[in-house]
């Protein structure tokens, strides 16, 4: 099964995270925005007017329209199941943003709706596509830098001060940094690690009774072919890790040293939670202007891969590999699509059939883990998994449906 026409793709939900897939949307040809869903009209009426195409004020019918491909669904965590489980039952394919979901029930069932129907469901965007993550991958596969012994990640943000919907600041609703941060950084540290993380040994903070979630965490994980890793990420920092990689901030733009402090600043003005998702909503579809065109690949902070020839630095250019006597640069130039590897992952599964490694069981897998490091820090023990699933061979991957 394979077509050259473009994907005809529907959005559902219009915020901030569609915000930032627009510069791929938008030079990617291989994908044509078609319909969206949205509760507010101003949001529905600026997709119609610059993309053309039927605007739905719900995902139920945003699903039922025929003639879609596949589902971006780009609505908060708590509703990702019931989205996914409507896009997939009415026959669509799904990108479906990060994290898959809340729970491992509604993760489990996510997955298995997607096995009956035929469909597959991509988790993504997610760091873990960014082109230097793929490419440190392709080394390690490639058996030139043998086994990965030990990963070291760490991100330093301001992520818990940014604008949130009330909900994002409530654990048990998917708040906090875990579910929203760290499954970008263990997505990251699976895919090089090979995906079978065995145990979880982790602390949490939460350390602003104002924002009562986790704010930070560091974590041990052990994988089942030997190898050790240790994620940091703290979205209380007053430090930017961008410093560490060459001043370039998540999204491939250079950070602005004016901005220091921004978000806390903005955040000063806010008096109500209404307040604050007014300014959230400042930055959604309709609201703000589109993010600029980036200068360089994206990142989730400082990846550090020692294998039994070199150590690999992940960097937002690219590779650095540093062998036993020398030490070499792999490029990863940017091109003329942003997020390449999710737009590939998307075009492959609509037109091929294929994919991707970060598919339901993926998702679930990565949950798993958000779950572990919670439950870890709170009871003080290591917590054995038990939902991994291994990197998949791309021969694995091919014909699945
Ligand atoms: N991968 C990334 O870079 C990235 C960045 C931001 C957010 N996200 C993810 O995207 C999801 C949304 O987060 P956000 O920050 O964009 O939130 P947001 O509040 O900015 O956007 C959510 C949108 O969903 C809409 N919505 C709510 N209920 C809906 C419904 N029933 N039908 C259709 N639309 C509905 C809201 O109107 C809003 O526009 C989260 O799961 C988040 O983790 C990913």
């Amino acid at each position: 099964m394979t077509s050259d026409r473009p994907v005809r793709l529907g959005v559902a939900g219009l915020g901030r995270a569609f915000m930032l897939m627009l510069p791929s949307f938008e030079n990617d040809p291989r994908v044509v925005l078609a319909a969206c869903a949205a509760p507010r009209e101003s949001s529905r009426d600026a997709f119609v007017q610059r993309f053309g195409g039927v605007a739905y004020d719900s995902v139920e019918a945003l699903c039922a329209d025929p003639t879609l491909d596949a589902i971006y669904i780009a609505t908060p965590h708590q509703m990702h199941r019931s989205h996914a489980e409507c896009a997939v039952s009415s026959g669509k394919h799904v990108l479906l943003d990060k994290p898959l979901c809340v729970t491992l029930e509604d993760g489990e069932a996510i997955a298995e709706a997607a096995e009956r129907a035929g469909k597959i469901v991509i988790v993504g965007p997610s760091h873990s596509f960014d082109a230097p993550v793929l490419k440190a991958r392709a080394l390690i596969d490639s058996g030139s830098i043998g086994h990965v012994r030990m990963i070291n990640a760490l991100n330093y943000t301001d992520f818990l001060y940014r604008p949130r919907r009330p909900e994002e600041l409530v654990t048990a609703e998917g708040g906090g940094v875990i579910f929203s941060q760290g499954v970008h950084q263990i997505d990251i540290v699976r895919l090089l690690g090979g995906g079978m993380v065995s145990t979880v040994r982790a602390s949490t903070g939460q350390w602003d009774d104002k924002r009562p979630t986790e704010c930070a965490y560091s974590a041990h994980l052990t994988f089942a072919e030997g190898a050790f890793a240790s994620l940091t990420y703290s979205g209380f920092a007053h430090f930017n890790s961008d410093e560490f990689c060459d001043w370039i901030g998540e999204l491939g733009h250079d950070t602005d040293p004016k901005a220091y402090g921004k978000a806390r600043k903005a955040l000063q003005s806010v008096q109500t939670p209404q307040d604050e998702i007014r300014l959230k909503t400042e930055r959604t579809f309709g609201a703000s202007p589109d993010p600029a065109f980036p200068d360089h690949n994206e990142h989730f902070g400082t990846i550090l891969v020692s294998c039994d020839g070199a150590d690999l630095r992940l960097t937002p250019d690219g590779v650095w590999i540093y062998g036993h006597t020398q030490r070499d640069f792999v490029p990863t130039p940017l091109g003329t699509i942003p997020r390449k590897g999710v737009m590939d992952a998307l075009a492959a599964v609509v037109n091929e059939g294929q994919a991707p490694v970060q598919d339901a069981r993926w998702g679930l897998a990565s949950l798993e883990v958000c779950h572990g490091i919670i439950q870890s820090s709170a009871n003080g023990k290591e917590i054995s998994l038990e939902h991994q699933v291994p990197v998949r061979s791309l021969q694995e991957r091919k014909q699945r449906i």
